[in-house]
């Protein structure tokens, strides 16, 4: 897509805020060896990590694809006004950052008072995220709509959803509720809505915009595409709880969701293969990780006592989607065709993480570790970087 030079600086800042994060999750796994700084813990690292990957590496981008399907180059208010909402998204992003690292969610001392910045400036990130929804609203209100448009309203939806569970953790411990299964139960309501709604179907909306298919000449109407992703993201989060607490209800519904999300899938998948969408390498290593985590998901139904809210299956499923999926497809949909060889080695180099953190997961036949696995683990967690500062490089030499 040709962006207007506003979005290509938000690329460029996003991409570098992927950097900083995934040296974030370099330093973890490095924690994991040898001694850090004694005010670094473990759980702020994560924070940090996760939040600069949510609000500033995957959001942004999305989003600029989204403004310019919807506006003219040309149209030089509108740029303004989506460049400065997402330039403040940027900002807040990168200052709960530091927040987050030295105090995770604790409260900071200012003086006179403590308050728990990084809680505040998320909330902060969230209000922007409402504003980008408006403008999206009132520019692409006349506009005609074809399928991945589809995708990008459902995704926006259910980014305000995916923020009502964000909210709620925050009304939970202010009522003071004693049952620590509400407080769970909304940030993972908020974390499978934002990951397999917003960012999976944002990311399914660039793929489909790859298309020239029109909803007329589908055989089957769009909606089998999008509607059963949307309501299936709000359905799996009790996966993600302490198994012995849910309630038999709680887990018909995320079978029921996680079904939905299958089936979507497998029709996309099946479509765009179709259309040859995936006709590069590193999209064959797009296809080859939507078909991971079709198979991932398909072995949370079955009777195989996997549960995928044990931590290293988690882990690995979240980076199967979030590293793999996702960042795969924004690297390769905002670069060109000069930086193919590079793409591919980011690709590579996340199978590598990936193929990693399966080694980890505690489903891996221990006779079949290397010795020294957690060496291993660490030094392939900063290969992705590698390219990714390459990249980088390269295009803000070329803006
Ligand atoms: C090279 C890239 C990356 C590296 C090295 C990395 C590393 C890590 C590490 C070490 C952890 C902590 C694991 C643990 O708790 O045992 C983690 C957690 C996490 N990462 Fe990444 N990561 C990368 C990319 C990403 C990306 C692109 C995203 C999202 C867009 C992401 C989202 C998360 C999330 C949400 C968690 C928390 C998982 C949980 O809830 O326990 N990571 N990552």
């Amino acid at each position: 897509m040709d962006l207007h030079p506003h979005f290509r600086r938000i690329w460029h800042l996003s991409l570098l805020s992927f950097i900083i994060a995934s040296v974030t999750g370099f330093l973890y796994r490095y924690g994991m060896l040898y001694p850090l700084a004694e005010w670094l813990h473990f759980a702020n690292i994560r924070h940090a990590h996760s939040h600069l990957m949510f609000f500033n590496w995957i959001s942004p981008p999305i989003m600029i694809w989204m403004a310019s399907s919807i506006i003219k180059k040309s149209d030089y208010a509108a740029v303004r006004n989506f460049s400065v909402c997402i330039y403040t998204m940027l900002f807040i992003g990168a200052l709960s950052f530091p927040f987050f690292l030295v105090y995770g969610y604790h409260s900071v001392p200012l003086g006179f008072a403590s308050l728990p910045l990084a809680a505040i400036l998320s909330g902060l990130v969230m209000i922007t995220w409402y504003w980008f929804i408006w403008l999206y609203y009132l520019a692409g209100n006349n506009r005609p709509r074809n399928i991945s448009k589809l995708f990008f309203d459902a995704a926006l939806l259910t980014l305000f959803i995916s923020s009502l569970g964000a909210w709620g953790v925050s009304v939970i411990q202010f009522l003071d509720v004693q049952n620590p299964l509400f407080s769970s139960a909304m940030t993972h309501f908020f974390l499978a809505t934002f990951t397999e709604g917003w960012a999976m179907l944002g990311i399914l909306g660039i793929l489909w915009s790859k298309t020239s298919v029109s909803q007329s000449k589908l055989q089957i109407s769009a909606g089998w595409f999008w509607v059963p992703l949307l309501f299936g993201s709000m359905m799996i989060f009790p996966f993600s709880l302490t198994q012995t607490l849910i309630t038999p209800v709680m887990l018909l519904t995320a079978k029921t969701g996680l079904v939905l999300i299958i089936a979507g899938l497998i029709a996309n998948v099946w479509f765009l293969t179709k259309e040859k969408v995936f006709n590069t390498v590193t999209r064959k290593v797009i296809l080859l990780l939507l078909i991971l985590k079709i198979l991932f998901q398909a072995a949370a139904i079955l009777p195989l006592e996997i549960w995928p809210g044990e931590h290293g299956l988690r882990v690995l499923y979240l980076h199967i989607l979030l590293l793999g999926i996702i960042s795969v497809t924004l690297i390769e949909a905002f670069t060109g065709v000069k930086v193919t060889l590079t793409k591919v080695l980011f690709a590579i180099s996340v199978l590598l993480v990936i193929l990693s953190l399966g080694m980890i997961s505690g489903y891996w036949p221990a006779h079949l570790l290397p010795p020294d696995i957690y060496v291993w683990v660490m030094l392939i967690s900063i290969l992705p970087t590698i390219p990714a500062i390459s990249i980088w490089i390269f295009t803000v030499k070329n803006m």
